[in-house]
């Protein structure tokens, strides 16, 4: 099915009209259990996931997933298997988000907003880093060269500080997804909106109220590959 532009536009206001109303922002209770994925915290803020954090399966993260931000959940399978790795919940099926904090699974050194694990807290937001990180941002939108130099620079103080400094291949993946993954997710790719992105960071909340709809089409592989790429090509 093909929509027009119209149609589209329409059809990404219902979605995102559909999430405010069912899915308001609450910050996490201190029994609540986060990560260090500001996109999964995001989620449980909302409710995509259960607010508590806990015990979720791979069909709820999975869905979750594609009713927030249209990711396709050919995408989604391979991160939540390697979640479900982590699990100390008892139920193999489930984890906690706290689980992920494990080092070596996919949380690494050389974060763009978390301490290495060599320090301590690896998960929660690090006002710090993260300032080192938004040095590079200083436009209205963020370029694939910001993003990239910003990435950089992060692995290059990690690596001068912290004497256990490691960022083996599979590290190195997952942190260019994840700066390809907010490039896509709050711009298009080439370019995304640095309020949205900071608001993302900063108070895990989704900018629905600042003006974020889903993507209108599912996120890709394909597309996660190309920005991925476009970005370890940064000097
Ligand atoms: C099943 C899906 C996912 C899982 C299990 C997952 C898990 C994680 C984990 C464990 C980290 C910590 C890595 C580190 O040490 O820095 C992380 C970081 C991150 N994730 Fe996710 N994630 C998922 C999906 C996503 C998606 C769809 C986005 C889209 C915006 C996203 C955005 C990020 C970002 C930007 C970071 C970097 C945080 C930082 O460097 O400070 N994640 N994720």
């Amino acid at each position: 099915m093909r929509l027009s532009l119209p149609a589209a536009l329409c059809l990404a206001s219902t979605v995102a009209s559909f999430a405010v109303d069912d899915h308001p922002w609450r910050a996490p209770s201190s029994s609540d259990h986060r990560s260090p994925c500001p996109l999964l915290n995001s989620l449980a803020n909302h409710g995509f996931l259960p607010r508590s954090g806990r015990n979720i399966t791979s069909e709820e993260l999975i869905g979750a997933l594609s009713a927030s931000i249209n990711l396709d959940p050919s995408v989604a399978e391979g991160p939540t298997a390697l979640a479900l790795t982590t699990s100390k919940t008892g139920n193999p099926d489930t984890f906690d988000l706290d689980n992920l904090d494990q080092h070596g699974v996919i949380e690494h050194d050389a974060s763009l907003s978390r301490a290495d694990t060599v320090f301590g807290d690896n998960s929660s937001l690090n006002l710090t880093i993260w300032n080192e990180t938004k040095s590079f941002f200083d436009g209205e939108t963020i370029s694939v060269s910001e993003a990239g130099k910003a990435r950089i620079a992060r692995i290059r103080s990690s690596a001068a500080i912290n004497p256990q400094f490691s960022l083996l291949e599979g590290d190195q993946q997952s942190s260019l997804f994840e700066t390809a993954f907010y490039l896509i997710v709050f711009g298009n790719g080439t370019e995304a909106r640095t309020s949205w992105v900071n608001i993302f960071f900063e108070q895990e909340r989704l900018p629905y109220a600042e003006g974020y709809t889903p993507a209108a089409t599912p996120i890709m592989i394909e597309t996660l590959l190309d920005v991925a790429g476009k970005v370890a090509a940064v000097p």
